[in-house]
């Protein structure tokens, strides 16, 4: 049985008989600095990993917001050549949120499944190597990367240097007479659709799995 009348510990410090105390006082120099030092070790900690945990976690809560946009209509196209198109790939953010699309008509060299996101080849200018900007070079149907010499064929198929992958592509649709174009989209090398990845990263058998996409990646509504 506990004492009920055990005697209650006296707040001075001085009563409790600790090293350092003086009369009147409730806590010693001692203890008041250690806890100002793990205090003042505490936030130096937390200004350090915050952020590094806000830039780890935050793309799971930062779905954009996905929307259509229109290019052009039908007739701005052909089956021989690439158009080159302005689009936004992030909203909000003025020029730095745009990007470049190469932009053709399907034709009888693509040979991937046809469906209704597809009448409209729609490829990424942003290289598979390390993300430089490609260039179509008509007079050759090659897209030219100038950071290390990656090429793709005209239907954005690795022809030569570092590239990992095919040219990343957008969803396309004609919806009320216009062209438009959607989310990106990653292929490996038999032109099968993965979500979204970053260039450097090859999706073809295990590649994958170990590097899966995004989470704040667009995903085409009902798809
Ligand atoms: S970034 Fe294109 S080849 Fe390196």
């Amino acid at each position: 049985m506990p004492d009920r009348h055990k005697q209650k510990k006296s707040k001075y410090t001085l009563d409790r008989e600790m090293p350092g105390a003086f009369e009147g006082e409730t806590i010693t120099r001692r203890r008041l600095i250690s806890g100002v030092v793990h205090g003042a070790g505490g936030v130096a900690a937390a200004a350090f990993t915050l952020p590094v945990l806000g830039f780890a976690l935050g793309p799971i809560f930062s779905r954009v917001p996905f929307s259509w946009q229109t290019i052009g209509v039908p007739s701005d196209f052909n089956q021989q050549t690439y158009v080159n198109k302005v689009i936004t790939i992030v909203p909000g953010i003025g020029e730095a949120g745009y990007s470049l699309a190469y932009v053709r008509q399907r034709s009888s060299i693509d040979t991937e499944p046809a469906d209704q996101y597809n009448q409209y080849i729609a490829l990424s200018s942003r290289c598979m190597h390390l993300g430089c900007p490609v260039r179509y070079v008509d007079a050759a149907q090659r897209f030219m990367c100038p950071c290390h010499g990656g090429v793709y064929d005209f239907r954005g198929m690795v022809a030569g240097g570092p590239p990992v992958r095919p040219l990343d592509r957008f969803y396309t649709r004609v919806y009320q007479g216009d062209v438009q174009i959607g989310p990106r989209y990653s292929v490996n090398t038999e032109l099968e659709r993965f979500s979204a990845r970053d260039p450097a990263q090859p999706i073809d058998g295990i590649g994958q799995f170990l590097y899966p996409s995004r989470f704040d990646t667009s995903v085409l509504p009902g798809h």
